[in-house]
C-alpha cells in the first residue's frame, strides 16, 4: 500500500505533525503540495493524507486548489490532518464538499493544536505553552497513525460547531477572497540585512531580492513565513507586528520548509 502524505507549512507546525504521523505509517513519502500542483503524481498513492494550517477558519487557498485538481487514484483513502492555533473552523467540511463535488469521499479529518502564528493578531505564546503543545502533538500524531494505518474513517473534528460555523462564514467567506492580494500589506525596516532568508523559505516563491531587499508578488498565501524566519525581525505585516514575539517549530530548520 503506497502513502503520501501532501503538506503546506510556514513555520513548520504542520511538517512536525506530518512527520510524525508519517513515521508511525509504513513507506510514506512527505511532498510539499506545491510540488504536487506543479508535477502531479497524486494518482499513484493508495493513501493520500494532507497536512496543513488552517487560515481564517478555512482551507489555505492552495490546499483549496489541490482538492479541486488533484487526480486520484479512483478509491484512494484520503484524509486530511489541519493544525490551528485557538479555533479549528471548517477545514474538514469544507475539504469534504469540494472532494464530494467530484464524487469523491474524504476518509476522515482531525485538527491538532499547535502554536498560533498569525502575527498581525497576536505574538507567539511562551515557551512553556509551546512545548505542553509539543508534548501532547506527539501523543495525537500516534494516535493518529494507528487510525490512519487501520484505514478507519468517519470522523471529522471542527468543535465547537456553532461558533466555527459563524466565524466561517463571515471571515473566511469574505477575507480568503483578498489573500493572494495581501502581500501588499508587507513591509521592511531598516534593519534588514539582506540575507535573502524570506524568499527562500515563503512555500511559494511570491518574493524576489530586488536591490537586496524583499518585493511581494500577488500570489501570497499570507503564511507568514517572510516575517517569521526573518532573523533581524524586519519584516512587518501592516501596522500591528512591530515588537511581537516571533515563532517556528523548533524541530524544523528554515531549509525543510520550502524543500
Ligand atoms: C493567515 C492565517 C490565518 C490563521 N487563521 C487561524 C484560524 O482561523 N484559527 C486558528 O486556530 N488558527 C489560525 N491561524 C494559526 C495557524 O493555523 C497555526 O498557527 C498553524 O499551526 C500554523 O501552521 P504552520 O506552522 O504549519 O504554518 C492562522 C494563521 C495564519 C497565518
Amino acid at each position: 500500500m503506497s502513502t503520501a502524505i501532501y503538506y503546506f507549512s510556514a513555520t513548520g507546525n504542520s511538517l512536525v505533525v506530518a512527520k510524525d504521523v508519517a513515521w508511525g505509517l509504513e513507506g510514506v513519502s512527505l511532498i510539499p503540495v506545491s510540488r504536487a500542483i506543479d508535477e502531479g503524481g497524486v494518482e499513484q498513492y493508495d493513501k493520500v493524507g494532507l497536512v496543513f494550517p488552517v487560515y481564517m477558519f478555512g482551507l489555505p487557498l492552495i490546499i483549496k486548489d489541490f482538492l479541486k485538481e488533484a487526480k486520484f487514484k479512483p478509491g484512494a483513502y484520503i484524509f486530511s490532518i489541519a493544525t490551528f492555533g485557538g479555533m479549528p473552523g471548517r477545514v474538514h467540511s469544507l475539504a469534504r464538499k469540494i472532494l464530494n463535488r467530484r464524487g469523491i469521499d474524504l476518509a476522515c479529518g482531525f485538527s491538532v493544536m499547535m502554536p498560533g502564528n498569525y502575527t498581525p493578531l497576536y505574538g507567539a505564546v511562551s515557551k512553556e505553552q509551546q512545548e505542553e503543545m509539543f508534548r501532547k502533538e506527539k501523543v495525537r500524531a500516534k494516535e493518529l497513525s494507528q487510525f490512519i494505518l487501520e484505514g478507519k474513517r468517519g470522523i471529522y473534528e471542527e468543535k465547537p460547531f456553532l461558533a466555527n460555523l459563524i466565524l466561517y462564514s463571515l471571515i473566511y467567506n469574505i477575507g480568503s477572497l483578498g489573500i493572494p492580494g495581501a502581500a501588499s500589506g508587507f513591509w521592511v525596516k531598516d534593519t534588514c540585512i539582506k540575507c535573502g532568508l524570506c524568499a527562500k523559505v515563503c512555500p511559494v516563491d511570491n518574493i524576489e531580492m530586488r536591490d537586496g531587499k524583499p518585493y511581494w508578488f500577488d500570489h501570497c498565501q499570507h503564511c507568514m513565513a517572510c516575517l517569521q524566519w526573518c532573523p533581524a525581525e524586519a519584516i512587518q505585516y501592516k501596522k500591528s507586528t512591530e515588537g511581537r514575539r516571533r515563532y517556528h517549530h523548533p524541530e524544523i530548520a528554515q531549509e525543510d520548509i520550502r524543500s
